[in-house]
């Protein structure tokens, strides 16, 4: 069997115990740690050259205390070197806590004992042995030996307070493993939790997965994070690849690197952890900046919504299970954050395709306005882009736009369609139609805030439109845009009772009517817009299916639309 010294690696409580155990040289009781096959662990600091000495001469000697350790698995012990007075051997069984790198090892505590003279007895010893007789005569020198009761004695107080100190050690270590997985699970807790607040499904994906890779950033060693979205029909490209942490790689990389590890995750629930990247040939062009990557797949009911890949962490450490388990955890949430997105976006496709038929049904009545409702629409999503930057409004106000005439549907086709001039009467008839629209949304929870637009698009600054004769700040900003977009179009576009005017045309009235009807801040974002393109994609405005539908009715057999 072979031996030597610091063989085995030692845990911080080992290391504790053999400082302990150092303090008993003094008195000349040399201690080691061996394993319950009977190998040596480690002796205590200056014991280690005295030990080395003996059994460096002997393998007999040691495989004495192998053979003592092996046949005496239950208890402590004695190893009975020889019968004479002098080297006293003595094997204490240690415990340790669950999942220790050496469980239970033992001590064998060496003595010096002697009545006789001790010269004649460590000389009879060595040759006995085959010890080392300088090192031991030098040590002995150091460390006179003590009579066999007082042996009995230390031995008992070195046994007793080993056990006691051995397993307080291990529990020290345990409590402090324990603080520590408990630390690390409040941090997850916590991330969790923080989470929460970005899993609103009128938040963007892009916003959610920017917060979740700020918060692992904060609380995890991962150096960059991508996450890839599969679904094209509700996701706004914007919103298919984000990226977190250090700038260490670029969309095009993502994307590369994202369809090479697709096959990898591909209907597996488990991680992927590669910590090699030589390993894997389809990532080899990836050598210069990735280190090691954990790959999670965003799994909802079977279906693989995306992935989130973690690349990299701080002075190259592997990624392991706990960092997997981590990762799991926040992509489980973000898959039903997602989830309830990609829900969240078919609802409101539905809700907006029946707005879209509805608004096809006064087009229906009226055809020389056809398409027109969602061209006001597209200009106030340009209009609200270009002057506030807020997405959440531009939705709105399009919204606000697509329906500000949704009233003439209460109005009479005569009126509509009349080809002439309107009387008196008629046109307070007409008037109506935006109380009407109003009136008709207002059953609607989900178009509360739309309303101003619909009830005030005719209101004029200097107080002379309708239905309210509101002036200037009276006006809400939503009914000035769709206002402004409203007379823009219905100028560009022909009626059965004048022809459209000319672009150039259309915007010299916009100036001209700029703070008397007009906002004039909204008028110059109009003209910059129409400067920039905007008539050339007002040609190009989608029509829905329905509108399409009800278009088609209306055209005379033949005549292109
Ligand atoms: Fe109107």
């Amino acid at each position: 069997m072979a031996h030597s010294v610091l063989q085995h690696p030692l845990e911080q409580q080992d290391h504790d115990f053999l400082s302990w155990a150092e303090s008993w040289s003094g008195l000349g009781v040399w201690c080691t740690l061996w394993d319950a096959q009977g190998q040596i662990i480690s002796p205590t600091p200056s014991g280690a050259p005295f030990w080395k000495a003996l059994w460096n001469h002997s393998q007999e000697f040691r495989n004495e205390i192998s053979k003592g350790i092996r046949q005496n698995p239950e208890r402590s012990f004695s190893i009975p070197l020889t019968d004479l007075e002098g080297l006293r051997l003595h094997g204490i069984r240690l415990q340790t806590t669950a999942g220790a790198l050496v469980p239970n090892p033992i001590l064998i505590v060496g003595l010096i004992v002697s009545h006789a003279p001790w010269d004649e007895n460590l000389a009879r010893l060595c040759s006995r042995w085959q010890l080392d007789e300088q090192v031991l005569t030098t040590w002995a020198r150091q460390h006179p030996p003590l009579i066999s009761d007082q042996a009995s004695c230390v031995l008992d107080l070195v046994a007793q307070g080993a056990r006691n100190l051995h397993l307080s050690c291990h529990q020290t270590h345990e409590l402090t493993q324990m603080t520590d997985q408990l630390g690390r699970a409040y941090e997850e807790l916590n991330l969790l939790y923080r989470l929460g607040s970005s899993m609103r499904v009128t938040q963007q994906p892009r916003e959610h997965f920017q917060q979740l890779f700020d918060e692992l950033a904060r609380t995890t060693d991962i150096v960059a994070m991508t996450a890839i979205l599969y679904d094209t029909e509700v996701l706004n490209p914007d919103n298919r690849l984000i990226l977190g942490g250090e700038p260490i790689l670029d969309a095009p990389q993502a994307l590369r690197m994202a369809e090479a590890l697709r096959p990898l995750v591909r209907k597996s629930s488990n991680a992927l952890i590669i910590n090699q990247i030589r390993d894997y040939p389809q990532l080899d062009w990836a050598q210069g900046w990735l280190e090691q990557l954990l790959a999670v797949p965003i799994l909802r009911n079977q279906n693989c919504l995306g992935m989130l890949v973690a690349i990299n962490q701080c002075d190259r450490q592997p990624f392991d299970s706990t960092d997997a388990r981590l990762l799991h955890s926040v992509v489980d949430r973000s898959a039903i954050y997602l989830e309830n997105v990609l829900l969240y976006g078919d609802i409101n496709k539905l809700f907006i395709s029946v707005l879209h038929a509805l608004v096809a049904s006064i087009d229906a009545k009226d055809p020389y306005t056809c398409g027109h409702s969602n061209r006001v629409a597209v200009v106030c999503r340009r209009l609200v882009e270009r002057s506030r930057a807020d997405s959440a409004m531009a939705d709105r106000i399009y919204l606000s736009g697509l329906l500000h005439d949704i009233g003439k549907i209460g109005i009479s086709e005569m009126i509509l369609c009349k080809p002439g001039k309107l009387t008196n009467e008629e046109m307070t008839e007409m008037h109506r139609h935006s109380e009407v629209g109003a009136k008709i949304l207002s059953g609607i929870k989900q178009l509360d805030d739309v309303l101003p637009g619909v009830l005030h698009h005719h209101e004029w600054l200097n107080g002379s439109g309708y239905p309210s004769g509101l002036t200037q700040a009276e006006i809400p900003w939503m009914a000035k845009v769709v206002g402004l977009a409203d007379a823009y179009d219905a100028m560009t576009t022909g009626r059965n009772y004048r022809p459209a005017l000319p672009i150039q045309s259309a915007l010299a009235e916009v100036r001209r009517y700029a703070g008397v009807q007009f906002c004039p801040e909204l008028a110059e974002v109009l003209i910059q817009l129409v400067k920039d393109g905007l008539p050339e994609e007002l040609k190009y405005v989608k029509k829905t299916a329905a509108f399409e539908s009800v278009y088609r009715r209306w055209q005379a057999p033949g005549q292109e639309p």
